[in-house]
């Protein structure tokens, strides 16, 4: 049994796409920097950073809209702007537990990438404006980057049951890394990819 509240009668949130978040919620996911350590690939501009502080890089709020038949999930993430070395801010990323599992996002402010890739290696990024829609299919793994100078606010639609794997791209990183040079977001070949 999950912890989730029941709803079955309808019911409305409000959403406020300047910050990044909505009222009512009670489930919120904060991420710092310390949480995120493996994902960046300068590790000595990390830990020079991690000795000065500790920053937010993004917050997750979710709404599970758990029923006894259902479990259609809203979500909304706020990728605060910063950088690690030359490499913007980013979420984890993560497949879907379930390999059937899809999801929409929608960027609402600020500008980015989401990062995609399957199984099989294929990779795809997104370039996204407010207004940019996304499906995601079952069986790619996604992170979102935000190359802007002001925070990346998106949302997300998903069955709750979907689950989240961090672990598997967590291993292998995405094959290409999003960097700042000369002021404007560059893709490389991630040098710290390791296969299988
Ligand atoms: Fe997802």
């Amino acid at each position: 049994m999950h912890p989730y509240n029941l709803y079955t009668i309808p019911v409305s949130l409000q959403v406020n796409f300047d910050l990044g978040n909505f009222e009512p919620c009670s489930e919120l996911i904060v991420r710092n920097l310390s949480d995120l350590s493996s994902i960046f690939n300068d590790q000595q501009a990390l830990q020079d950073l991690l000795v000065v502080e500790n920053p937010v890089v993004y917050e997750f709020r979710y709404a599970p809209f758990v029923t006894p038949v259902s479990d259609m999930t809203f979500g909304i993430t706020r990728i605060n702007p910063g950088k690690v070395g030359n490499e913007y801010y980013m979420t984890k990323g993560h497949f879907h537990e379930h390999p059937d599992q899809p999801e929409i996002y929608t960027c609402v402010r600020g500008c980015g990438y989401l990062l995609l890739e399957n199984h099989a290696g294929e990779f795809k990024a997104e370039q996204w404006q407010p207004g940019t829609v996304t499906h995601i299919p079952p069986g790619w793994a996604h992170r979102a980057v935000n190359t802007g100078d002001g925070p990346l606010i998106f949302l997300a639609f998903y069955h709750l049951s979907a689950g989240h794997d961090y672990g598997t791209i967590e291993k292998t990183g995405f094959a290409s890394l999003l960097i700042e040079q000369e002021d404007k977001p560059v893709f490389i070949s991630n040098p710290a990819r390791k296969s299988g």
